[in-house]
Parts: structure tokens; sequence; C-alpha cells
């Protein structure tokens, strides 16, 4: 998991950069305290320790594994001194409250759906914030798509019924919740994510092995003999059609982010 959110960052940088652009437009001030909840090994934190320069991050995750390779990445981007890390059970009461200066910006990415109670990590959040303070909530609304129809093994439209055994739960709307926990919405975007292999970079390859790996680990039980075959055949390395080969691979997705203010 920790290998896939890295690769995220790597190839999905051009997102990235827009969506901490657009939070900077929408702040009322340049943030200088900011938490990235459930931070895992670091996407959200270096890109918001990248955008504003100024700013020193809390990085709180439960796991230290997560933790661990967040400080390997922060010394390799030269931000370390910016960014400490936190390990804690954030379904938990939050182990924060009466330290420093309330938080200015918030980030949520890919966490909420995690907890066994959101609204109470959100009313949480809500009380490390500062009045006038954001909250950014970032959600995936399908897993990234990488082949063309017809990859050349197989039958065509492979990818499209993996993800249809797999991704199983409809992509969940955080408005209600947000303000059940005394927030305003200022703004609900979805990101259309569409990356060519010459914007996506080198790791491209390496970010559709892994994820569409993670897919099929869950598609056993649920997709043709045939079709199973098909992936095998495109996740091994050694095949001339082989995903790490191609080079027609492109990236689409969806991501929703939701600007939460704290009135
Ligand atoms: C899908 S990852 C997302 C990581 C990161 N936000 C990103 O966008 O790449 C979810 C993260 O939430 C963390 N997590 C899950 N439950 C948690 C909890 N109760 N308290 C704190 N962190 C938790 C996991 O350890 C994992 O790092």
């Amino acid at each position: 998991m920790a290998e896939l959110l890295e690769l995220d960052a790597e190839v999905l940088k051009p997102y990235l950069t827009e969506l901490t652009d657009w939070i900077a437009n929408l702040a009322d001030s340049v943030p200088a305290r900011i938490m990235d909840v459930g931070s895992g090994p670091g996407t959200g934190s270096l890109a918001l320790a990248d955008r504003f320069p100024a700013a020193s991050v809390t990085a709180a995750d439960i796991s230290p594994q997560m933790l661990h390779r967040l400080q390997k990445q922060a010394a390799t981007h030269g931000v370390a001194g910016r960014i400490r890390t936190l390990e804690a059970n954030l379904d938990e009461p939050w182990p924060l409250s009466g330290e420093g200066e309330p938080y200015d910006l918030m980030w949520a990415a890919a966490f909420l759906h995690h907890l066994s109670d959101p609204a109470r990590t959100l009313a949480q959040a809500y009380g490390q914030l500062r009045p006038g303070g954001l909250l950014a909530v970032s959600e995936m609304d399908f897993f990234p798509r990488f082949l063309p129809e017809d990859a050349g093994v197989g039958r065509p439209g492979l990818e499209a019924r993996l993800h249809t055994v797999t991704n199983t739960e409809p992509p969940r709307e955080w408005d209600r919740t947000l303000m059940d926990a005394g927030f305003t919405v200022d703004a609900r975007r979805p990101f259309e994510i569409r990356l060519t292999a010459s914007h996506a970079g080198p790791a491209l390859g390496r970010y559709a092995q892994v994820c569409l790996t993670k897919l099929r680990s869950h598609a056993d039980d649920a997709m043709e003999a045939d079709d199973l075959a098909a992936l095998d055949a495109l996740l091994d390395e050694t095949h001339p059609l082989g995903i790490v080969r191609r080079g027609d691979l492109s990236v689409r997705t969806t991501r929703t982010t939701w600007i939460a203010r704290r009135p």
C-alpha cells in the first residue's frame, strides 16, 4: 500500500499541484500550521510543504511504518525540518488538544472511509482548527484505469470488467457529515484526471502494475477464468504485452475534494 501511495503522488503530481493551488486560493490567509490526518507515506504532507514553503506540517497516522516512510521522503525532499510525525489512532480521542496554536489547514485524503466513526473524527478536526480555517477532504471516486479498451490479451473490456467486480461500493458524499460536525462546505469539486504517458512520467508502468496487482488480488472468485488468465499475462513482467513494457498506458481517474470551513 505504501508503495502504491508513493507512486500515486509521483504520477499524479500535476493533479496535486492543481489541488493545492485551489486550496491556496480558497484560504483566507497563507496557512502557517497544517495537519495531514491519515497521512500515509506523506503525499499530502509533501505537496502542502511544497506549496506553502513557510508552513509547518504535522502528519498523523496510526501506522509507524507509514510515518517512517514519510520521514525518509521528507528528508529526500529537504523538508524534514518542517514536517513532524505523530503516531495516533484518529478514531479515538486525539492526543493533541492543548498543544500549541490551532491549525490553519487540515488535509484528509483517502482517509475518512477508513474510520469507524468519521463524524466523531470530523468533530475533533473541527476542534483543532482556528475559526476561518479549512479542512480539505479528498476521496478517490474509483481506482485509476490504465489500459486501452483492447489490451491485445484476452477479450476487449478486461479492465472495465475488473473494476466492475472490485469497485462494489459507490463513492460516498461528505457534505452532510461535514455540516453536522459544524463546518460550512465552501466547495465540492471533482477533479477529472487524464494523463498520457508523457505527462504521467517514467513511474507510470510501475504505478499501473501495482494498482492492477492490488485489484487482481480481489478478483479471484469474481471473474471468469479466461479474464483472470489474461490479467495474469498482463501482470507478467516478461510477457511482451505486459503492463511494465507497454507504451500505450494512460491514467484515467476522478477524485473529489470538499473544502469545509470552520465558521
Ligand atoms: C489510503 S491511505 C491514504 C494515505 C494518504 N492520505 C494519501 O492520500 O496517500 C489511508 C491511511 O489512513 C491511515 N489510517 C487508517 N485508520 C487510521 C486511524 N484510525 N487513525 C489514523 N490513521 C489511520 C492508514 O494507516 C493509511 O496510512
